[in-house]
């Protein structure tokens, strides 16, 4: 099938790449000129894009049929704007429950910590979630992934985490596995390392994650790479290090929590292990940024979930820029940061935190499937790539992170529809 695009006034291709893996950095993301066209219709043929030409070149080509047939699927967008499917390369998919009455707790002045310490927090979904079938957790699955897509994200990253036990971490997992096919490519993590069990001894909790969960995880092949929730309080530098040597020693890549309430020398770490990403780091050093991003590891900022705590975003991402640090940022969707709209997370980056939409729109596309192995041209939009992409409800490529608490996506296409 053949389907072909015309009548877009912007189109944010992010072809044009300074780093590896496709990766624009630096100044660069501020380049608005070579990141976006004004003039360019896009063939596609069975998921894949083949050419793009001018708008007048295609239609000369294919001429303006009056609809689609069998086998030519012809869109008009009349003026609105295209950018690539986005990628939210960090989120806690599944788990059951509701923590909405931890809002007044924490508004009469508990910290998130202080609301762990009382059983609440990651332990109460914990118990919902350990109750919750394999049907249950996919039916859930699905209608977070139609949400998801409905908001422009095409790729997704999904953590188990809230088992806290063998069977239901390794049902999480595949609950993930049988979403796949849902019109969003997934990505899964293990997450058995999210949180001490109530009352266990922590080493041997620690013992149980490597000897047990991980070998079973790997045994039966289903999850692609490994987080650990690296903080003071929770999983030490020493345990997260032992996790994932052993977790690397099996092929699996790492991604990690680290530095999301104090700096735990977390991020230090993800560069000493070569992570694939290392995120929150809201509280990273400024040493600790450069050893990341020199040793290519990126940096996942999720500024949802400080909006949602009340605090002030901690992160400068105008001096990430400045300094070429290598930085995403993702929904981090979890029980307590419910949304999965990576149009609102481009909003507070740039509303709140002050960057201009082109390089917001850079990390949570291009720069975020830098951080998975996923097809060719996930991210961007580039000749012989893969076709995800969005219609926007504005004329503007900017438009996207525009609307806040409102979809500027009109339609989301992944490339398995075409
Ligand atoms: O990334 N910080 C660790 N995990 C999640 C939140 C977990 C929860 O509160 O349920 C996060 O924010
Ligand atoms: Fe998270």
């Amino acid at each position: 099938m053949d389907t072909i695009i015309v009548g877009a006034t912007e189109v944010a291709h992010l072809s044009k790449s300074n780093g590896e893996n496709g990766r624009i950095d630096g100044d660069f993301m501020l380049n608005r000129e070579a990141h976006v066209s004004e003039d360019l219709a896009i063939h596609i043929k069975n998921g894949k894009i083949v050419k793009f030409t001018s708008n007048q070149e295609m239609i000369h080509e294919w001429g303006i049929p009056s609809k689609s047939n069998n086998d030519l699927n012809y869109i008009d967008v009349e003026g609105a704007a295209i950018v690539p499917g986005f990628v939210d390369a960090h989120t806690h998919l599944l788990w059951e429950g509701d923590r909405s009455n931890e809002m007044a707790m924490k508004l009469s002045g508990l910290s998130y910590k202080e609301i762990s310490e009382q059983g609440l927090g990651i332990a109460s979904t914990v118990s919902a979630t350990q109750k919750s079938s394999i049907d249950t957790l996919i039916q859930i699955g699905k209608s977070r992934l139609n949400r998801a897509h409905k908001m422009g994200t095409t790729t997704l990253e999904a953590k188990s985490g809230y088992g806290l036990n063998l069977d239901t971490e390794l049902r999480l997992l595949e609950a993930s596995s049988a979403l796949e096919g849902n019109h969003v490519t997934l990505h899964h993590t293990w997450l058995g390392a999210h949180a001490y069990p109530d009352g266990k001894n922590k080493t041997e909790w620690n013992r149980h994650l490597i000897e047990e969960q991980l070998p079973s995880v790997i045994e039966q092949g289903i999850a692609e790479s490994v987080d650990v929730f690296c903080e003071p309080g929770w999983f030490s530098t020493e345990t997260t290090e032992e996790i994932c040597r052993t977790a690397m020693s099996e092929d699996l890549e790492i991604r990690l929590h680290v530095d999301e309430f104090t700096d735990g020398g977390g991020l230090s770490l993800a560069a000493d292990l070569g992570a694939r990403t290392a995120d929150h780091a809201g509280f990273s050093s400024v040493d600790a940024r450069s050893k990341a991003s020199d040793a290519g590891v990126n940096t996942g900022f999720l500024p949802g979930t400080p909006y949602v705590h009340g605090d002030p975003f901690s992160t400068n991402l105008g001096e990430c820029i400045e300094e070429k640090w290598k930085w995403s940022l993702a929904s981090d969707f979890n029980p307590n940061c419910r949304s999965l709209s990576i149009p609102f997370v481009g909003s507070l980056a740039v509303h709140r935190m002050r960057i201009p939409p082109i390089a917001a729109l850079i990390a949570v596309t291009t720069n975020a499937a830098s951080t998975l192995n996923v097809e060719y041209g996930v991210g961007k939009l580039v000749e012989g790539g893969v076709a995800d992409l969005n219609i926007l409800n504005t004329n503007s490529a900017d438009g996207w992170c525009l609307m806040p608490g409102d979809n500027s996506v009109k339609k989301s296409i992944h490339h398995s529809t075409l």
